[in-house]
This record gives C-alpha cells, structure tokens and sequence, in this order.
C-alpha cells in the first residue's frame, strides 16, 4: 500500500468549469471548486459507487444521479439522511496546482 502523501490532482486552472475527476494512487477522486473553497472526495459514492464526478450540485450539497443519497461536502461528507457518509480527502492550492492528502 502507497504511504500517505500529499499528491498533485490537476491544476488549478483546470477546475474554472466546475468538477474535475482525476486518478491518484490509484483511487478515482473528485475535486471541485464551491465558490472559493476546494473539495476532493471518492468518486465511488458511499451507497453502492455511483459516479460521483456526475453527482448533481446545489452549493457543497452533491447528489448522486443513481438513488439520490445527498451528501453536504462541507459537512465531512455526511449524508443528509443520516447514511453512510462520502469519503471526502484534504485538499490544498500549492502554487498552480491542487494537491490532495492520499
Ligand atoms: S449509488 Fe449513490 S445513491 Fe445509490
């Protein structure tokens, strides 16, 4: 298994419209811009790995387009149902790029 590390995910350019799925250590990951705050978090969603880079978006609330689980990203991912929350990882800009902790 991969040691802990902060990785690049893309550039911050990249995100100017909207979400941005990307592969990092293996794992797909989402990061998305809200307003001016950085979100990553597992593609796979926590109810039964619905594509979550297809979630739709009201603010930092996603739902999954497969059975409508909603989860509040700045909220640590929990599920507004009280379900299984979404595996949300830190996330930071260095420079031109956003980095994500795996
Ligand atoms: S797979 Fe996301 S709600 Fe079922």
């Amino acid at each position: 298994m991969d040691t802990e590390a902060w990785r690049k995910g893309c550039d911050i350019e990249e995100l100017a419209d909207g979400a941005r799925l990307v592969e990092i250590a293996r794992r797909k990951v989402v990061i998305m811009k809200a307003g001016d705050r950085l979100f990553a978090f597992n593609d796979l969603c926590a109810h039964s790995g619905g594509p979550m880079h297809r979630a739709e978006v009201e603010g930092t609330v996603l739902t999954c387009p497969l059975h409508g689980w909603r989860f509040d990203l700045a909220r640590d991912g929990e599920e507004l149902h009280g379900f299984r929350p979404l595996a949300v990882y830190p996330v930071r800009q260095s420079g031109d790029s956003v980095e994500v902790f795996l």
